[in-house]
């Protein structure tokens, strides 16, 4: 076999053969295939997309790159959430408690963040003291034991997804259905669930820009996780705006925690309700949606939930105390108001460029390895649909430096003040199998 050959069969719109794909990702890894070629057949790839037979070849060749994670040692069936990203996104810090108090695990592999969105493992981290490095033993003890656990995910994990993405990153083939649908589902795969729960984003703070692409994103996954015998369902969601109120890790940690104690922002609490019991079905654990969802709305409201997050962050060597105390967590140095310039209704919020805003704080990382500021980040007052008066405080910036022009010019283009406008639905759609 020549990889020169596969790239032309790409470009001439032939399907490809599961022992060319895998030709072509074994080759990759292990150096004999260059990044010119890799970089032509993605591209390829890119304009002639792949059929379903072979996006399934491509995810379980990535999966047999690297090593895979055997979850057998846990008790249940292990439902994986996963979001392709957001701003604000702290669902998972609600979603994990929320789903192991009632009984399902959740063992959790997660990453940090880059560029305009944030990485649960940051914003866990913003709490004094917790920590994310856990043996594999002491991962499945404690799953086992409090059905809660979060670790950071392998790095020998799904080695031609760190190569490939890199090189797309680059050559500009990053938003391809089939390239983003393997890249994740085999990851998820190798990370070892039983099924697993996708949140497909949309919107201007997301990969895909309407809804059209993202439905087929989404049922590309749930084809995938089918193929290899996973159940999968996906949710469809609006990231035209950030989600909740608060933009960065100690200020997120604290609106989970508000939403934890039935106090926190509206589209928030719908969303974990939704990816919740979705989980809650998949595992077994409830016969319809109806009843997953009355079971984790009693434990938002029994305080189960909250209890479960205390008992995670003890686990993980965390202050509880920032529970009862949130000003344990880290805060900026100073909290500077953005005046609205006119006045009239929110008629559109560019999420990406608030994202991007945040990072500039402190709150994101441009760079991989750049260091973090816990306390930094946005904290809006108005969202899409809201009426404003002219000086009103639009949002509040955390900051620790003074100086901070650049960023809020970024926020005022960032934010649309008109007549009129319609609030954006939360969810779009459901896709299970
Ligand atoms: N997230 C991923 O993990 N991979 C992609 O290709 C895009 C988003």
């Amino acid at each position: 076999m020549r990889m020169v050959d596969i790239i032309t069969r790409k470009r001439d719109g032939y399907e490809l053969t599961p022992q060319e794909i895998r030709f072509f990702i074994d080759g990759y890894v292990n150096g004999t295939i260059p990044d010119y070629q890799a970089s032509a057949f993605t591209m390829a790839v890119y304009f002639r997309d792949m059929t379903d037979r072979e996006i399934a070849a491509l995810t379980l060749a990535m999966v047999h790159s690297g090593e895979t994670v055997d979850l057998s040692g846990i008790q249940g069936i292990k439902v994986d959430k996963h979001s392709t990203g957001g701003v604000g996104d702290k669902t998972t810090l609600v979603l994990a408690p929320l789903v192991a108090s009632v009984g399902v695990p959740v063992a959790k592999m997660t990453g940090r963040g880059l560029g305009f969105t944030g990485g649960t493992i940051d914003k866990l981290e913003s709490i004094p003291g917790f920590h994310i490095e856990l043996t594999p033993e002491r991962f499945v003890e404690l799953v086992n034991n409090n059905r809660i656990a979060v670790t950071g995910q392998s790095s020998a994990l799904v080695p031609a997804d760190k190569k490939l993405y890199a090189l797309r990153d680059v050559t500009g083939s990053v938003e391809s259905v089939p390239l983003i649908a393997s890249s994740i589902m085999s990851k998820k795969i190798a990370a070892g669930a039983d099924a697993i729960v996708l949140e497909v984003t949309m919107g201007n703070g997301a990969f895909m820009k309407d809804e059209r692409g993202a439905a087929r994103l989404a049922e590309t996954m749930v084809h995938i996780g089918q193929h290899v015998g996973k159940k999968t369902a996906a949710v469809i969601t609006d990231m035209s705006q950030p989600l909740g109120f608060a933009v960065g890790n100690a200020l997120e940690v604290k609106e989970a925690i508000d939403t934890l104690k039935g106090r926190g922002p509206e589209d928030l609490k719908e969303l974990v309700l939704t990816l919740g019991s979705l989980m809650v079905m998949l595992a077994g654990a409830a016969s319809d949606a109806d009843e997953a969802r009355r079971r984790l709305r009693a434990s938002l409201k029994n305080g189960r939930a909250l209890e479960k997050f205390r008992s995670f962050i003890v686990n993980q060597g965390g202050d509880p105390d920032v529970i009862d105390h949130p000003e344990l967590l880290p805060s900026a140095k100073y909290q500077i108001d953005l005046p609205a310039r006119s006045s009239g209704r929110i008629t559109a919020m560019h999420a990406k460029r608030i994202g991007l805003a945040a990072m500039q704080l402190g709150a994101g990382r441009a760079a991989k390895g750049d260091a973090i500021h816990y306390d930094a980040g946005i904290v809006l007052h108005k969202k899409i649909g809201d009426q404003v008066r002219k000086g009103d405080a639009l949002l509040t910036i955390h900051t620790d430096t003074e100086t901070i022009e650049e960023v809020k010019a970024g926020l005022y283009q960032a934010i649309e003040i008109g007549p009129e406008s319609a609030e954006p639905p939360l969810i779009h759609r459901i896709i299970t199998e």
